[in-house]
């Protein structure tokens, strides 16, 4: 595997080694010291052309703590402000012989492009309405761990909620967790929901309320109300009545039903409820296990280990 730009291209044994992977990351997180040399003399950069807090940062630790030395690209105090292309831009970070980037951009495909430029491995860190496969990997290792089942989902129902149609968190959610052995359930308004995804391997359902007090985990998305150019709801008033996670719908959950957010959230539109009064929200452990997670791709891109290292976490 040189580059990972779709959740899509990851076969089930490819994730559940990913997610074995990560478990020894998150073991050398808990260390005094969480750094390993495992990725001395490497260099990553974070190419960010859309806002981001978490997965930005996460990769930028996760790199740090395998000791590879990190740059990292903000485009408003670039070059690009000149008039520079992407493709300069990109060249003229290879040429300072970094090993991988770390590509955000709002259109799809930009990081399938920049393969094109340069020899370094490639990660998407999440392209338009696209993918976002290292948010989908977090959540799969957030759930798994979450109910002591590594790494399967087998049995398990997870309902992703709201905003269907502008989000690569649920495109690459759908392929993971169904690769995993998950059921899936898109709920939103119709508006919300890709006519794609009647061919997708997933139930869609168009009430919260059918499906709260059913599944395994409710995993709420956020209104991008940034990605929108016309009203896809009536009002954000009538969408959180039927779509929102309120105190109601989480009292209605099964007790041992987990409540997550790729965030960040919209307080009072797609989450009412505070999370930190939900003993099932693993929201911030989401954010906590981004950085394990990441680490874990980054080794397997960039690390010598190969797949013996991978199965047994040697080189760490
Ligand atoms: N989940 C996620 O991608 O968050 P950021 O936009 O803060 O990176």
């Amino acid at each position: 595997m040189k580059h990972l730009l779709s959740a899509q291209d990851l076969t089930q044994n490819d994730i559940i080694a990913l997610l074995d992977m990560a478990d020894h990351m998150a073991e050398i997180n808990t260390r005094p010291v969480p750094k390993v040399p495992a990725l001395r003399g490497k260099t990553v950069v974070s190419v960010f052309f859309e806002d981001s807090t978490r997965t930005r940062l996460s990769f930028e630790t996760a790199a740090k703590r395998l000791s590879a030395d990190t740059m990292t690209f903000s485009a408003s105090t670039s070059s690009l402000n000149k008039g520079e292309s992407l493709r300069d831009t990109i060249e003229t970070l290879s040429a300072m012989r970094v090993d991988a980037f770390v590509v955000r951009h709002k259109s799809s495909g930009v990081p399938l492009q920049i393969t094109e430029w340069t020899d370094a491995s490639v990660i998407n860190a999440g392209d338009g309405w696209h993918q976002h496969p290292t948010q989908a990997l977090t959540d799969a290792f957030t759930i798994t761990r979450s109910f002591g089942t590594p790494h399967t989902l087998e049995g398990r129902t997870i309902a992703i909620v709201g905003d269907v149609l502008h989000s690569r968190v649920a495109r690459s959610n759908i392929a993971v967790l169904t690769k995993l052995g998950a059921k899936v359930v898109l709920v939103g308004p119709s508006t919300l929901i890709p006519i794609q995804a009647q061919q997708w391997p997933v139930e869609i359902l168009h009430s919260l309320d059918e499906v709260v007090a059913e599944v395994d985990v409710v995993y709420m998305l956020r209104m991008q109300r940034e990605r929108m150019e016309t009203a896809f709801v009536p009002s954000l008033g009538e969408y959180t009545a039927r779509f929102g996670l309120t105190p109601d719908r989480v009292s209605r959950m099964l007790a041992h039903a987990l409540v997550m957010h790729p965030g960040p959230m919209n307080r009072g539109i797609d989450m009412v409820v505070d999370p930190a009064q939900v003993s099932g929200s693993r929201i911030l452990q989401q954010v906590t296990n981004g950085i394990p997670v990441r680490m874990a791709v980054l080794f397997t891109l960039l690390g010598s280990g190969g797949s013996t290292a991978l199965a047994t976490g040697a080189d760490l």
